[in-house]
């Protein structure tokens, strides 16, 4: 069949279907062009002038199909025109909140932290939750602000609280013992916690204390740019990795937070409570260190 006979068919069937503007869904303008162009090509009376590009209507036309200039019908499928409502409409419910209003991001304190230091300042006269009122020192995080290993855990506990230093209760020992076995000192990386002050009698934190606390790790995360984290926990497995699946669920991946590759693995504290971990826990740190190594999968 002409190819000119072809599209003739092609615009009927579609305008038997209803249709009284032409919706190019399965043929595209240039598949049009193209086929009235070998029609006109193909036909000894064509007048030579070629239609303009992208002027369907005007080529469509020339190849003897009836197009409307008018504006088309509404077709019954078409949603219908928005009409201002009669009266205000109240506010849809909150949704989800992404950062504080401190506005870290946006050129907030935070923002203009250069160093550790800086952030560790900050953390000192934090009053973003209410932990201070009953803390007896912030921890804001110890360790090298060079450092390629990034240890993050949960919330300081009673002797990090008496001393101000992260990891250096029970759990701190056994943590030190675990960077011993990937061959690094605790002064080589950088230990810090999401949360910056101890929750009263070691509860877990809350939400909101997480929130408000969050942007104080991003922001020490990255000054340090380290080249991998450990997540230790739950709490810093989901905050890290905004999510809300089980340590279970999130051990042996390689995750990323903005790049960097993330290992979860159990807190310290759950293998003094639940020796069976160990071995595991051993495994995770070992990608870790491979990591470090630059073994890449
Ligand atoms: N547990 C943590 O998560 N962090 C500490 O600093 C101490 C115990």
């Amino acid at each position: 069949m002409h190819a000119e006979d072809l599209l003739r068919r092609y615009l009927e069937q579609r305008r038997d279907q209803g249709e009284v503007e032409l919706v190019l869904d399965t043929l595209s303008v240039e598949d049009v062009m193209q086929i009235i162009g070998a029609a006109r090509r193909g036909r000894a009376d064509a007048a030579p002038t070629p239609p303009a590009p992208g002027d369907w209507r005007h080529a469509l036309r020339s190849a003897g199909a009836e197009v409307s200039t008018a504006t088309p019908a509404r077709r019954p499928l078409e949603p219908a025109p928005l009409e201002a409502p009669t009266a205000p409409a109240a506010l849809p419910p909150d949704g989800l909140v992404v950062g504080t209003e401190g506005n870290e991001l946006f050129g907030g304190e935070l923002a203009h932290c250069q160093t550790i230091d800086d952030v560790a300042a900050l953390i000192k006269g934090c009053r973003k939750c209410d932990l201070y009122r009953t803390a007896k020192h912030p921890v804001p995080g110890e360790g090298s602000a060079a450092a390629r290993l990034v240890c993050v855990g949960e919330a300081p506990g009673a002797s990090e609280d008496e001393t101000g230093r992260p990891f250096v209760g029970q759990a701190g020992m056994l943590l030190t013992k675990i960077l011993e076995a990937i061959k690094l000192s605790r002064d080589e990386a950088f230990i810090v916690n999401v949360l910056k002050h101890r929750p009263p009698g070691n509860r877990n934190p809350l939400p909101t204390e997480v929130d408000a606390c969050r942007p104080y790790l991003i922001r020490q995360l990255e000054i340090i740019r380290p080249s991998v984290i450990v997540a230790f926990g739950t709490f810093a497995a989901q905050t890290l990795l905004d999510t809300k699946l089980s340590i279970s669920k999130l051990r042996g991946a390689i995750h990323r937070y903005h790049g960097i590759p993330v290992v979860v693995t159990y807190h310290p504290a759950a293998l003094l409570r639940n020796p069976a971990w160990k071995r595991p826990t051993w495994e995770d740190v070992q990608l870790a260190r491979r990591l470090l190594d630059g073994v890449r999968k």
